[in-house]
């Protein structure tokens, strides 16, 4: 009996857990129960051996959950099963077949649209007026193009512009985007590196796509700061793949995530003055800071930002002649603490991975002469290496003519 119980236990949970599904199961017994009642219904008309039926059958369960149940009916009928005689009756032809009853009729009208969640519950909130429980998605972050803004955007003198042409139905464009959304969230802090989108499948923007002669979605596009001829984007599709041609082509030096790599700041000539400078006596040092000025005074063509970066190797020399080189590894510290606060703002952020970059080209120097060392170390080690077996084998001969000479005294004694 006891057995039975545990059964009838499990049997119950198992039912419970069927109704907990907001997707009615109907037949043609409960169908007028459900539809053509005081509610709208969606009615999917399915077969259990259908892979577009199994596939749409998790969203159509989120779809269900999406609608108060008191005011939408949304419901399946196994059309090659129990609820084939309404399949019939209502003219199904293909699996899966959606069907549309307004409140209070039995004429339905088809469903076309995709079926995905979003789509699904716009049809669901166009036909009846209620709202579905879906939180909307988030505002993408790639810029939107249009035919209105093109222009003024991606033909703009200043700005490097990625552009992709997409269309709504398109398998690779909905593979695309959660890898273009974060390439476009990693450049945020780059205005002048644009990572943008344009619906070229919608009727106003198809004349821009035409112009940029678009046949295929996606198409990628880069326009050039400076240059109305964009250029094809042809590498491959990974997250690293768009970042590597971006950095390349906007001179940035983002990585996967948005963080600053660590080139970001360096300046060759500088980063040579930063090793001399540490390597130089004390009383040298000065000259070498006063060569970094006079290279300063030579970056006539330099953007803000390497000049933000040429000042910060002075400034980190005339700390260490002020404080001492124990300022670097402190003021390093300093920094590394900063960059782990978590509500950094972006450009602080920036601002303080270049500057631990540039430190790091002074410590880079101190690590080279601590290799040196090592290495010298290393070879005087193993120099004795090689001593030893000599040694030891010496010593062993020594012991053994030792022993022998012993035995011999004994014997003699003897
Ligand atoms: C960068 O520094 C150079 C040399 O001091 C200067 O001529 C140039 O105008 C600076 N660039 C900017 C954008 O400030």
């Amino acid at each position: 009996m006891r057995f039975s119980f545990t059964l009838s236990a499990g049997l119950l949970a198992f039912a419970s857990f069927v109704s907990a599904s907001n997707v009615i199961d109907l037949d043609p017994d409960n169908f007028e129960k459900f539809v053509g009642g005081d509610r709208p219904a969606l009615v999917e008309f399915y077969a259990p051996w259908c892979g577009h039926c199994k596939s749409l059958a998790p969203t159509f369960e989120q779809l269900g959950d999406a609608f108060p149940t008191d005011k939408v009916v949304i419901a399946k009928t196994d059309a090659d099963g129990v609820g084939r005689d309404l399949g019939n009756k209502y003219g199904v032809k293909g699996f899966p077949t959606l069907k549309w009853f307004p409140a209070g009729s039995l004429e339905p009208v088809d469903y076309s649209s995709g079926r995905d969640l979003e789509s699904l519950a716009n049809f669901v909130t166009t036909q009846s007026g209620v709202k579905s429980k879906i939180k909307p998605p988030p505002p993408p972050v790639a810029t939107q193009l249009d035919a209105a803004n093109f222009d003024d955007i991606a033909l703009d003198d200043n700005k490097n512009v990625l552009v992709a042409f997409t269309a709504p139905w398109c398998g690779h464009c909905k593979n695309l985007k959660p890898t273009y959304e974060k390439v476009a969230k990693a450049f945020l802090s780059e205005p002048d590196c644009v990572v943008a989108q344009m619906d070229a499948d919608e009727a106003q923007n198809k004349p821009v796509a035409a112009k940029y002669d678009v046949r295929s979605f996606p198409t990628i596009k880069f326009f050039p700061k400076g240059s109305k001829e964009p250029i094809a984007y042809s590498t491959g599709r990974s997250e690293q793949q768009f970042i590597d041609f971006l950095n390349e082509h906007c001179g940035t030096h983002r990585s996967i995530g948005g963080l600053l790599s660590e080139t970001a700041g360096k300046v060759l000539t500088l980063d040579t003055l930063a090793s001399n400078f540490f390597t130089a006596s004390l009383p040298e040092r000065p000259d070498v800071l006063a060569k970094a000025r006079e290279y300063i005074g030579t970056l006539t063509g330099g953007d803000k930002k390497t000049n933000a970066s040429a000042e910060y190797y002075v400034k980190a020399m005339e700390r260490v002649l002020e404080k001492g080189e124990g300022w670097l590894a402190k003021e390093q510290a300093r920094i590394a603490g900063l960059l782990a606060s978590p509500s950094l703002a972006p450009t602080k952020l920036d601002e303080l991975k270049i500057k631990a970059n540039i430190l790091t080209s002074f410590a880079a120097t101190k690590a080279e002469e601590a290799y040196e060392a090592a290495e010298g170390l290393y070879n005087d080690a193993v120099d004795a290496a090689k001593q030893v077996p000599q040694q030891a084998k010496d010593g062993i001969d020594q012991f053994a003519d030792a022993v022998q000479d012993k035995a011999k005294k004994v014997k003699e004694e003897l």
